[in-house]
């Protein structure tokens, strides 16, 4: 059963692209600051290379855009850290990591590209692995 159209509309597509782009750009902003706010060294070290990986979707993101012929767009939402204390950082860092999945998982539906398709589902691989991370740092302050 075929319930929904797929997306083959290249500059739906770019619109698409460069919506996830925006979240990476969040992303990458929000784990390089917290990771220097945050004081254990475990959960800051996790959340500093997290946001190496953030700008590394970044730069897929922009390759593919640029590819289908559009820009980058540097637009983002205001940044929300989560506060300064470790556990509603690292409660918003799951959030984050969750919103990202629900969009990724949305766009590889939507969109009928093989290239990029295959680009989102590695990026979407990531993120499950982000979230895994964060959740055990955060397991761990209960123990
Ligand atoms: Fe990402
Ligand atoms: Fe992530």
């Amino acid at each position: 059963m075929r319930s929904m159209e797929k997306i083959t509309d290249v500059e739906e597509i770019i619109r698409l692209l460069n919506e996830d782009f925006a979240h990476e750009i969040e992303n990458t902003m929000i784990y390089v600051r917290n990771s220097f706010i945050i004081k254990p060294c475990d959960p800051s070290r996790v959340t500093e290379s997290i946001s190496v990986d953030e700008m590394r979707h970044m730069w897929w993101l922009a390759d593919l855009i640029v590819k289908q012929g559009g820009k980058p767009s540097m637009e983002h939402s205001e940044l929300e850290f989560g506060g300064d204390d470790l556990r509603s950082q690292l409660e918003r860092q799951i959030e984050l990591e969750t919103e990202a999945i629900e969009r990724y998982k949305q766009h590889i539906e939507l969109i009928d590209d093989t290239e990029v398709v295959g680009v989102l589902k590695h990026i979407l691989d990531e993120e499950k692995r982000h979230r895994k991370e964060f959740r055990m740092r955060l397991a761990q302050l209960d123990e």
